[in-house]
């Protein structure tokens, strides 16, 4: 099809509007928009995970062995989140950009929204509801955020504490400009950084004094 007659057989799909109509609705809209992408996405990708090739697999997550269906493309912010329920672990970017979904995969940190599931078979995934233990006592970078409430909203805290839990693993004893070079790969919308660093600090000094690691 030439694209001019794609463009006329488009055209003559598409109910006739004015220039003014069409700037009135994206004004009023404009917001409804933006979240009925986001959930057009979600629900496309819902849609994708229950087509043929989705693969049943088990993986370690919080010491507990979880089996699900998984896609080979899939990420594993997305199994966390959709499969197994564990919407700790928060998806803001979805491209490596702001820590939101990081875990610790063998006690390191990484961005799940940027890890395929498949690749974890065979290894421990640590998220925000696995920290704290089994009879609800916090874990002390936990318990560093109650402590000095380090947050605003909130959106950001599970990444960063999972970042600083990983980090603090190497160096349990950092100075806030050290802790800050740790968790520097995670953003706060709300620009809450001093806060969220102090409690950051307490957490590491709760972990000295309990000698977690
Ligand atoms: S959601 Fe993964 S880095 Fe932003
Ligand atoms: S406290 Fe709101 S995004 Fe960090």
């Amino acid at each position: 099809m030439s694209e001019s007659l794609e463009a006329k057989t488009i055209g003559s799909l598409l109910p006739v509007i004015s220039r003014r109509d069409f700037i009135k609705g994206v004004i009023v809209g404009g917001a409804a928009v933006s979240s009925a992408g986001y959930l057009f996405r979600a629900s496309a990708l819902l849609a994708q995970s229950s087509v043929v090739g989705a693969r049943l697999i088990t993986i370690d997550v919080n010491g507990q062995q979880r089996r699900a269906d998984v896609m080979k493309q899939e990420t594993l912010a997305w199994t966390l989140r959709h499969k197994l329920g564990l919407t700790g672990t928060k998806l803001g970017c979805d491209r490596a950009e702001c820590g939101s979904c990081t875990v610790l995969i063998d006690g390191v940190p990484h961005y799940a929204c940027s890890v395929l599931t498949h690749t974890v078979r065979d290894r421990k995934v640590l998220t925000i509801e696995g920290l704290a233990n089994a009879d609800g006592t916090l874990h002390p970078v936990q318990q560093g955020v109650v402590d000095e409430q380090g947050f605003q909203c909130a959106f950001c805290m599970p990444g960063f504490i999972m970042a600083s839990v990983g980090f603090l693993k190497s160096n349990p004893n950092p100075t806030r400009a050290q802790l800050a070079n740790g968790v520097s790969g995670n953003l706060c919308r709300c620009q809450d950084y001093d806060k969220i660093l102090t409690a950051l600090m307490r957490g590491a000094e709760n972990m000295r004094k309990t000698s977690h690691v």
